[in-house]
């Protein structure tokens, strides 16, 4: 066990250094977080995405998604969302707290995704669309106008340890940090 997430200051640290991992390495636990939102229609919905961009400085964060997603509705009609990551070697979970504005790609961002990442967010028809067939839906235009970045703001972070010695658990919201019963 890492003697970091021993410490508020240390568990912070590590909730960081985990986020920017994720965004650069694909076998990082924090490459594929959860993101759970939620509509007054549809209720609560989770689904996996790809962290594409960490900026510590801001407490952003960014991944990719097409425009047609039901995940972009949702967050059309509330923009608050949770992202849940789980580090099994450590045992460690990260919850953030966050708000999603959707932020549609620009040419520039566009060239530097390239054409296999494009691919991935431009399936067509949109996704969620009855087919008759999965080929059907094996074909993708990719468009400018059909990917959007999920520009996301982290408000608050709260961390759980399964620690062999025991649980701990703690909140970080703007300057303040706090363990908290688990
Ligand atoms: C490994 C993996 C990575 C994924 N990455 C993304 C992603 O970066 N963006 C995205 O919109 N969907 C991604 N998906 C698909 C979503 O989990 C989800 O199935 C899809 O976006 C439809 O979600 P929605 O209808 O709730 O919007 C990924 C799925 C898996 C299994």
């Amino acid at each position: 066990m890492s003697d970091a997430l021993k410490t508020l200051n240390g568990t912070l640290a590590a909730v960081w250094s985990r986020l920017e991992a994720g965004a650069t390495d694909t076998n990082a636990p924090a490459n594929l977080p959860v993101l759970a939102t939620s509509s007054a229609k549809r209720g609560p919905a989770a689904r996996i995405v790809v962290l594409r961009g960490v900026d510590r400085a801001a407490s952003m964060l960014t991944m990719f998604t097409h425009a047609g997603a039901t995940k972009v509705a949702d967050l059309k009609n509330d923009e608050r969302a949770e992202l849940l990551i789980w580090d099994a070697p450590e045992r460690f979970q990260i919850r953030l707290s966050v708000t999603i504005e959707l932020i549609e790609v620009d040419a520039a961002t566009w060239q530097l995704l390239g054409p296999g990442t494009r691919l991935n967010y431009a399936v067509d028809p949109s996704p969620g669309t009855p087919i008759d067939k999965p080929e059907d839906a094996w074909h993708a235009t990719p468009e400018l106008h059909q990917m959007l970045k999920l520009q996301t703001t982290i408000h608050r972070i709260e961390t759980l340890h399964i620690a062999p010695d025991g649980l701990r658990r703690a909140v970080f919201e703007g300057d303040t940090s706090q363990w908290i019963a688990p």
